[in-house]
């Protein structure tokens, strides 16, 4: 007998089939019993009519000892329905009970999010949780498939570090040795070095972040994608942003409309997301915001407020650029135009998911470079390996930063981080 995959059974209509899994949901209306099977592929309902059986089930003995999410092997006889998900249905001619699930914690009612993280090992099985994941797996593609077909080359920089790569706040540090050491907040400094020597490079892997912040935007490790380019101006590196968002969203509506639709998301905002996408300065928002009441000063940085009152302004993804250099990273290129502020972007997604790409030119001058190390108080020596890249054949160039969690959860219209990653590392948990 062929084993298959509960999502290719609609090839099989008319076949005897064996399919494992976990059963879902239980139900009996008197003589027929009926069965919810998952196996990750996809879930299928198995009809039992006892009297039909060809052999005796094995592993249980009575049909009230199945629990929620007992590991089954069913034979069956696949039939089409019109009405079910996955277009069949099984009529059972054996089965066995592979393991029990006495006691099963996630029942099919509803659950505080504390229980439901505090058992997050198990409610990833639950079709909603499954839906994010799937929809994270196709992100991911999305972004690698898009940027190697550019000419982009994955160069993964380290995750021990010895020094801050955007400021000092929010490093983990670590005991390396007897030496202290960080866990990496970004691997931009290194980025740099490799798209000198291969032009178009990027990272893809896990960040972290000391972040005391509580907020539905925050992980304290979280899993960031990191384009880099030589001989890239702050122009160039907006289009390539914007060009790989619109492909990101394009292939998950492409490829994951069941899961985006299982998730009660709206496709029509998403079918919107094409280059290019607006832009507008620091000073336009301070503008902006002044009219809806929510004035800040010159200098001020945004907080999330500020950004979701600007992103409910467009329907697409918006960039935020030119911000005054103060409060933005050492590395930044200042605009020849106005020195004052920093050729930096953010983009701010719609519907309030905020800044989920932050990215902008280089500084590539040496002497601009250490003097801006001085100005925010960092020791050009702990730099020093940084600092040769401007010694040796120095050129423009620029990058970005795409935070996946926050794309996931935009895409998928969540209210929470938590959701978007298969295990959140957030301020108040390291468990599961
Ligand atoms: O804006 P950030 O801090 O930029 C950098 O780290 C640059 N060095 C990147 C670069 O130019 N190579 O972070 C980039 C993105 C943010 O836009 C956001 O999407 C995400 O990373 N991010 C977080 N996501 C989840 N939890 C957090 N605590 C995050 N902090 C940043
Ligand atoms: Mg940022």
């Amino acid at each position: 007998m062929a084993m298959y995959s509960i999502r290719d059974l609609a090839g099989h209509v008319g076949e005897e089939v064996d399919v494992r899994g976990w059963m879902t949901h239980f139900r009996s209306s008197g003589k027929i019993h009926f069965m919810i099977l998952r196996d990750g592929t996809g879930s299928v309902q198995a009809v039992i009519k006892p009297a039909n059986l060809a052999s005796q089930p094995v592993g249980f003995d009575t049909f009230e000892q199945l629990e929620q999410e007992s590991a089954m092997a069913i034979r069956g006889l696949v039939r089409a329905d019109q009405r079910a998900p996955s277009g069949v249905e099984l009529d059972v001619t054996g089965m066995e009970r592979l393991s029990p699930a006495p006691g099963y914690p996630i029942q099919p009612k509803e659950h505080g999010v504390d229980f439901l993280m505090e058992h997050r090992h198990l409610w990833v099985r639950s079709s909603r949780q499954a839906a994010i994941l799937r929809v994270r797996a196709r992100i991911i593609h999305a972004i690698r498939n898009f940027l190697d077909d550019h000419g982009f080359v994955v160069a993964d920089p380290p995750i021990l570090t010895p020094a801050a790569a955007e400021g000092t706040t929010t490093l983990f540090g670590i005991d390396y040795f007897g030496e202290p050491a960080f866990l990496s907040q970004s691997g931009q400094l290194y980025m740099e070095a490799l798209a000198m020597a291969l032009g178009r490079v990027y990272s893809f892997g896990p960040t972290f972040r000391a972040e005391k912040s509580k907020t539905r935007r925050h992980l304290t490790e979280f899993w960031m994608v990191e384009p880099e380019m030589a001989f890239c101006d702050f122009e160039e590196n907006l289009v390539w942003q914007e060009n790989l968002l619109s492909h990101i969203v394009q292939d998950v509506l492409a490829h994951n409309r069941a899961d985006l639709i299982q998730l009660e998301r709206n496709l029509q905002v998403l079918e919107q997301v094409v280059a290019p996408f607006p832009r507008i300065t620091y000073d336009d928002a301070l503008d902006r915001l002044k009219s809806v009441d929510m004035p800040l000063e010159w200098g001020e940085d945004l907080g999330a407020p500020h950004e979701t009152a600007l992103a409910a302004m467009f329907d697409k993804p918006v960039f935020l650029t030119h911000f005054p250099k103060g409060f933005k990273a050492f590395y930044m290129q200042p605009d020849p135009n106005r020195p004052d502020v920093v050729l930096a972007a953010d983009l701010l997604a719609p519907e309030g998911y905020g800044e989920i790409i932050g990215g902008s030119q280089r500084i590539h001058d040496l002497d601009l470079l250490l003097k801006r190390l001085e100005e925010n108080n960092m020791d050009p020596q702990d730099y020093s390996w940084y600092v040769d890249l401007r010694r040796y054949g120095t050129v423009p160039h620029s990058g970005f930063g795409l935070g996946l969690e926050r794309v996931v959860a935009w895409i998928c219209g969540l209210e929470h981080v938590r959701e978007t990653i298969p295990f959140a590392r957030t301020l108040n948990r390291v468990w599961p």
